[in-house]
């Protein structure tokens, strides 16, 4: 009896020892490593990030290989091709029987009839976008009768060029016109601007305030799909302005392998206010903070949490407000946004009127400021360039 409890010890060490060589095997570290990942907590992260210069030797390209080693355990497989030939999608009545829906404002309903309706067709798709290692890629969600503020991306932070050996790509994402008379002229003068820039994804859904979560998902299966090996995305509104050099300074001393950075809130509640464009009833999300996320008119992501993302959303029911649906998505697969200074996408300052709102050399040394139209933008984005004489003071970078 006493023998052949010990074997059994015996047999119970030896697995242990096995799992434990393993693990450190896969992860491909050395011991001392696997702990100090773990222990490295949000703070370390913002303090590493928050730093004002940033040394090469750690540099962009390390991050690249360790994020692939990440990611190297996600198995499946998706389609090289955008797979979905067909609109399926009706209306889910069956939510009309239930007493909350009924009591629901007009735009609530629409979206929980067609909340099951995951993807839709792409009416423009420009598969050969990412050919070529892209190191940033830039995302603009965008709407069909804007074309003034994607001409004045494109002549500014949306620029396509190389800078210092970094290729820099742009695309478009877009749903169809809201309104029937927009649909055809628009729909052609569309077709006209992607043949002389090939730069338009569309897709065939309503271009909706609640259709910007299928919009996000469509972006993340696309990327999937096409764009696999992109090193980091920026992505955001056509309304801000981007800094695309500052972008690849930060990243240069980043090596964070699961990078999400943003202007990140970390506490914030659905808004219970009837008339305020972000209102949530409490029949669609009753706890009573949001996961962290990050504001969606700017925010930087390494290419591969892009897959991770997409299976992690495909887990998920459909949230009306695009940006806490990402959240709500990296909190699935347990990767916290980082905040970081350089983006103001929720405004500069709460003062309207104040001098920041119209100082280059604040705009200088951003990443992403909200929130300027088209004019506004070629004109900062002149000043910026121009032979500026700027105090220290203003770059808080
Ligand atoms: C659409 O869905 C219905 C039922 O959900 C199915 O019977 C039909 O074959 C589908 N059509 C296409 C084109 O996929
Ligand atoms: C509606 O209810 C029927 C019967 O309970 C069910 O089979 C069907 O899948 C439901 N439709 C949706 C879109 O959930
Ligand atoms: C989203 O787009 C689909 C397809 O065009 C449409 O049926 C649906 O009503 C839209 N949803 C909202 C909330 O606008
Ligand atoms: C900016 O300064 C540089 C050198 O200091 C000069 O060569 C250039 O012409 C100036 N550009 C403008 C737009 O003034």
């Amino acid at each position: 009896m006493l023998q052949w409890k010990k074997r059994v010890c015996k047999s119970i060490c030896i697995f242990f020892c096995v799992v434990i060589m393993l693990t450190i095997f896969q992860r491909g570290t050395s011991p001392g490593l696997l702990f100090t990942e773990s222990s490295m907590d949000s703070e370390d992260v913002l303090t590493a990030v928050k730093r004002d210069t940033y040394p090469v030797p750690n540099g962009f390209w390390a991050a690249k290989t360790e994020a692939q080693v990440t990611t190297a355990s996600v198995t499946d497989t998706y389609s090289s091709e955008w797979d979905v030939k067909s609109i399926n999608c009706t209306a889910n009545w069956n939510l009309t029987h239930l007493g909350w829906f009924t009591t629901l404002e007009p735009n609530y309903k629409q979206f929980l009839l067609y909340r099951h309706c995951r993807y839709f067709p792409m009416i423009i798709n420009n598969p050969q976008k990412c050919s070529g290692n892209i190191d940033l890629l830039i995302v603009v969600k965008s709407i069909i009768t804007q074309h003034d503020r994607r001409d004045a991306i494109r002549k500014t932070w949306g620029k396509e060029k190389e800078v210092k050996g970094k290729k820099i790509r742009t695309i478009f994402l877009l749903g169809t016109a809201m309104k029937e008379e927009e649909r055809a002229n628009y729909q052609k003068l569309l077709d006209f601007e992607n043949q002389i820039y090939g730069d338009i994804l569309q897709w065939d859904f309503l271009d909706s305030f609640f259709n910007l979560t299928l919009k996000e998902v469509h972006f993340l299966k696309w990327t999937t799909t096409y764009c696999q090996d992109v090193s980091y995305i920026f992505k955001g509104d056509d309304d801000v302005f981007v800094s695309p050099n500052n972008i690849l300074d930060f990243l240069e001393g980043n090596n964070t392998p699961d990078l999400f950075v943003g202007d990140v809130l970390y506490k914030a509640r659905p808004i219970r206010r009837k008339e305020n464009k972000y209102y949530i009833p409490e029949s669609m999300y009753s706890k009573n903070l949001y996961p962290p996320y990050a504001g969606g008119g700017g925010f930087i992501m390494a290419g591969p949490l892009v897959k991770r993302l997409l299976k992690a959303s495909e887990t998920l029911d459909l949230y009306p407000i695009d940006d806490v649906f990402l959240g709500m998505c990296l909190e699935v697969i347990k990767v916290k946004p980082i905040l970081h200074e350089g983006f103001k996408t929720f405004g500069i300052v709460r003062n309207k009127n104040s001098k920041m709102n119209k100082e280059p050399c604040f705009y200088r040394s951003m990443l992403v400021v909200h929130k300027l139209l088209p004019d506004e933008l070629l004109q900062m984005w002149e000043l910026v360039h121009s032979n500026l004489t700027c105090s220290r003071k203003v770059n808080i970078l």
